[in-house]
């Protein structure tokens, strides 16, 4: 069975969506938008009669199996709630929501219901990300993560530069990429504190722009993590992730690691063999790869992974920095 697709948004991450769904075959049966022009574009491009104003008054209507959430943050809660509860699978963007609480919210939403709910952490499935995974075994213990998820002389503008529809600025938007892939290449540690300095300093938002986070994981490893929109400079492309093993070091962009237990011994350097610089960072293939995969699990009635649990941590690690900036403290998470 095909499976029936609908999208909440119109903007420019479920526009990448909608065409990852027509690359893979599937039906997209409905669209939601509270502006008509939009939707009807939407509609118009990806062959989507079926339009409403609100993820409810499609749910009223049926015929739909799953929906993809790419709406503002402050939506994301209860659009994705709705439709578990209706017993649509859901795919939610990243923040998954404003906070953890609305986190929790969702997945008890999606335990109840029994329909599956995935958060879209893209890094996941990017080809360079999944190399240094598996080639992460080969650099022993890893003690420490570093890696960065920065915009440089740009940063977006509307309502991700505003709390009530963000709940949070660069760290939230950005920083999570790189906490996300750091938390999957260490192979999903849980998180035990977190001291964080976030601020605004480039533009006039009540969001920040700018921040950096130390966090300590159960697995005994930490992860320094960068965030920022605006920046005068980053390490590299947008989002990478390096990690120091005990015995050798791996990269993303350009993807290698290299392996010397001792000063010794020379220095074996294995190649991903990656296109650097890419054409593209974030290309449409990263997007098809995700969806695919979300099907797979709904086809299969298997909880996804990244699923709406690795959206929680995410979440208490995003709370608790902000709290820690805030107070000058240690965050312990529990
Ligand atoms: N993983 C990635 O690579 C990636 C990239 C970009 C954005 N995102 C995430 O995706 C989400 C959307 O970002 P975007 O860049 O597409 O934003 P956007 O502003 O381009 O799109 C948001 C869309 O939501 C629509 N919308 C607003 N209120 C609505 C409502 N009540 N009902 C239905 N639709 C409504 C807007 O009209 C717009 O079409 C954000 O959470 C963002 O963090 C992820």
């Amino acid at each position: 069975m095909t499976i029936r697709i609908a999208f909440a948004g119109t903007g420019y991450i479920n526009k990448v969506h909608a065409q990852a769904a027509q690359n893979l075959g599937l039906e997209l049966a409905a669209v939601v938008n509270h502006r008509p022009d939009s939707m009807m574009e939407f509609g118009k491009r990806f062959g989507i009669t079926r339009q409403y104003e609100s993820v409810e008054s499609m749910l009223k209507d049926g015929g739909v199996d799953a929906l993809v959430v790419s709406t503002p943050n402050y939506l994301h809660a209860p659009q994705t709630v709705a439709a578990l509860n209706a017993g649509l699978h859901v795919m939610v963007e990243k923040p998954m929501a404003m906070n953890a609480l609305e986190a929790e919210k969702m997945n008890e939403a999606s335990e109840k219901s029994g329909a599956l709910l995935m958060v879209a952490h893209c890094w996941r499935f990017d080809p360079d990300v999944l190399w240094l995974k598996e080639q992460s075994s080969k650099l022993g213990r890893i003690i420490r993560t570093k890696g960065y998820g920065v915009h440089t002389h740009w940063g977006p503008s509307g309502w991700f530069t505003q709390k009530r529809f963000a709940g949070g600025g660069a760290m939230a938007d950005m920083g999570i990429h790189a906490l996300d892939t750091a938390r999957f290449l260490l192979g999903d540690p849980q998180p035990v504190s977190v001291y964080a300095r976030i601020g605004t300093h480039y533009k006039d938002f009540d969001v920040d722009d700018t921040g950096v986070i130390i966090v300590e994981w159960d697995n005994g490893a930490t992860s320094y993590i960068e965030s920022g929109w605006w920046q005068p400079h980053s390490d590299g492309l947008e989002a990478a992730t390096q990690l120091y093993g005990k015995e050798g070091f791996g990269q993303l962009f350009p993807t290698k690691v290299e392996i010397r237990k001792t000063k010794e011994e020379r220095i074996d350097v294995i190649e991903s063999g990656f296109e650097f610089p890419r054409k593209e960072h974030c290309p449409q293939s990263l997007y098809d790869d995700q969806l695919k995969y979300f099907v797979e699990c709904v086809e299969k009635k298997q909880k996804p992974t990244p699923g709406g649990m690795d959206g929680l941590v995410n979440m208490k690690v995003v709370d608790a920095a902000y709290e820690s900036s805030r107070t000058g403290k240690v965050i312990t998470i529990k």
